[in-house]
């Protein structure tokens, strides 16, 4: 007998999928924590346990909503050939700065900044100590950027006014200098110090309370808009570019000794960003068009929100002052509700669809997708669910990945309210090819005719006495929410159902379950909770051990 031929071959649709939640550790790569803010990016070592259990080495790994690039930076750094795409050029600009391998060490970008400070460091002391008076003065033999408008809802009217004119001055005069720095390759991170510096030396810098001055953010990163601080902080301008800098050597310090390792000990799939990283700046709907279909072995991503955040509105402030120009195009293709274009919800679902249609063109046959997401509109979980069922891909994995994050200070206020943590759906394309809207559904048929169930009726099926959700101690909003989605998903109502936060809240506290706004749970019984995965071909959610007995910092 040939025992060889009865082997099974082993394909991708082998991989186990990863049932449970990963602990985040969000501070713990100095690549990633500390160089530059931005927008809801995510914990590199959930990205790259992603990246490595759905890829190989060598393979091609795609992020269409890449943000800052963590995505390609871990796959990059994992021996992978990353493809990065956003339509923020901004975003882009931090990931090619971060994932740059091509100087030897950071030796060059000490040198660098040593000729900075030789350069400027006198002028910025004297900006720091010069009277208002002479402040006019001073901006007038400084090269500025025009002074453009800011999006309508914004405390500040025109570009200027979101900074003092020491501030302006401070960092124009480090700008001029940068730009002035011969070593390319040096130039960019010295200019992603620069960019993370205006971050903080500009009015919409609210310090964080009870903590050194320095300490904080923008309000552009926590609640979204253009808000000016009441008082303003005016933080050293040399002292706050060198600290920004110093974050900037620590991440390259990084990536550097990764790389040295990697490619010492894993010489065949050589880390280089020249050869193995490409950032394209294009809607993520058409990115088949210029990468080919079926030419992508793996896609992790994560699409804006909804309304949230509008991107390119609240980029502005680096984007005009850098000089990337955002046209009218690329601004009509942004995934978003509202913001300055006032995007319609359709909008908003037509190109979360589009896109991740596209991800399904441009995915290899047996590859997976990982799609992270949340928002109470259950409409949005059924435009990513159905669109990926059309195109043929099985949703294999659906994990809730609280979030350990310091939460903003619109989200402590009404913390029962909040979903401070994300589902990462994962799918399978199959080999075999499948026409749309074929894909195995984790669903009976029959209950295909049961379209209408209300939340009250989901939330009993979620909270059962034969689900492995009731009796635990806690269970966070964000948990029992994304049950009651997979749940609707697989009854086959997911389109049909409208859930308020009010209403999931009220339903929660008519079956006897509490809030604890100290750890952010719904607790009813002392069972443990389990996790809900989809186990491959059965139809069915099967059960993993639990992970969510695990301590949350109370905030
Ligand atoms: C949730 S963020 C991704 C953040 C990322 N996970 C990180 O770790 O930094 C979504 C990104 O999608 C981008 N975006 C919005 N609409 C887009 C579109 N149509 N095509 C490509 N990117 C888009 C935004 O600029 C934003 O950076």
């Amino acid at each position: 007998m040939n025992l060889l031929a009865n082997r099974k071959a082993f394909t991708r649709a082998d991989i186990e999928p990863i049932a449970a939640a990963i602990p985040a550790e969000r501070q713990a790569s100095a690549r990633h924590y500390g160089v530059h803010p931005y927008f809801t990016r995510r914990p590199a070592n959930v990205v790259r346990a992603y990246i490595e259990r759905y890829s190989r080495m060598g393979d091609i790994v795609l992020d269409s909503f890449g943000g800052t690039g963590v995505t390609a930076i871990e796959a990059l750094l994992s021996g992978r050939k990353a493809v990065h795409n956003d339509l923020n050029p901004f975003a882009n600009f931090i990931t090619e700065n971060i994932a740059d391998t091509s100087l030897p060490s950071t030796t060059p970008l000490k040198q660098a900044f040593a000729r900075i400070e030789e350069a400027c460091a006198p002028k910025i002391k004297t900006i720091e100590s010069a009277a208002e008076a002479e402040m006019g003065k001073l901006l007038k033999q400084l090269p500025l950027p025009e002074n453009i408008r800011l999006p309508s809802n914004s405390d500040a009217e025109h570009f200027f006014d979101l900074f003092t004119p020491r501030q302006l001055a401070g960092l124009a005069a480090l700008k001029q200098a940068i730009d002035g720095e011969r070593d390319d390759h040096a130039r960019g991170p010295l200019l992603l110090a620069w960019s993370a510096s205006v971050a903080k030396l500009n009015k919409t810098f609210l310090s964080a309370e009870g903590r050194a001055e320095s300490r904080g953010g923008s309000s552009i990163f926590s609640i979204y808009r253009y808000k000016l601080a009441k008082s303003v902080v005016e933080l050293p301008i040399w002292e706050t570019f060198k600290g920004r800098f110093l974050n900037v050597l620590s991440a390259k310090d990084e990536v550097f000794h990764l790389r040295d390792h990697f490619n010492r000990t894993q010489p065949q799939f050589p880390i280089d960003s020249a050869k193995n990283l490409t950032v394209l700046a294009q809607d993520a709907a058409t990115l088949s068009a210029t990468l080919g279909p079926q030419s992508v072995d793996y896609i992790y991503t994560d699409p804006p929100y909804g309304a949230h955040i509008a991107y390119l509105d609240l980029s502005i402030l680096w984007n005009h002052w850098l000089g990337f120009a955002v046209s009218d195009a690329t601004r009509q293709a942004e995934a978003i509700v509202g913001g300055e274009c006032n995007f319609s919800e359709d909008h908003y679902k037509r190109k979360l669809a589009d896109s991740i249609r596209d991800c399904l063109v441009l995915l290899k046959p047996d590859r997976w997708l990982s799609i992270v997401f949340q928002h109470w509109d259950t409409s949005y979980f059924a435009t990513i669910l159905e669109t990926a069922s059309e195109h043929g891909a099985d949703l294999r994995a659906a994990v809730t990945q609280e979030r350990d994050v310091i939460w903003s200070m619109h989200k402590k206020k009404n913390s029962e309210n909040v979903l401070s943590g994300e589902m990462i759906l994962t799918f399978y394309k199959p080999a075999a090819h499948r026409r749309p809207g074929t894909a195995k559904k984790p669903v009976a048929q029959a209950s295909r005719l049961r379209m209408k169930k209300t939340l009250p009726e989901i939330l009993d099926s979620v909270l059962s006495p034969q689900s492995s959700v009731l009796h635990a101690p806690g269970l966070t909003g964000e948990f029992i929410f994304n049950q009651v989605i997979l749940e609707a998903w697989r009854e086959n109502c997911l389109s049909a159902l409208f859930v308020t936060r009010e209403a999931f809240a009220h339903e929660l506290r008519a079956r006897g379950w509490k809030y604890q706004p100290k750890t952010n749970q719904w607790s009813k019984g002392a069972a443990l909770p389990e996790l809900l995965v989809l186990h491959e071909g059965s139809g069915t959610y099967g059960v993993t051990p639990p992970t969510q007995g695990r301590k949350r910092k109370a905030r």
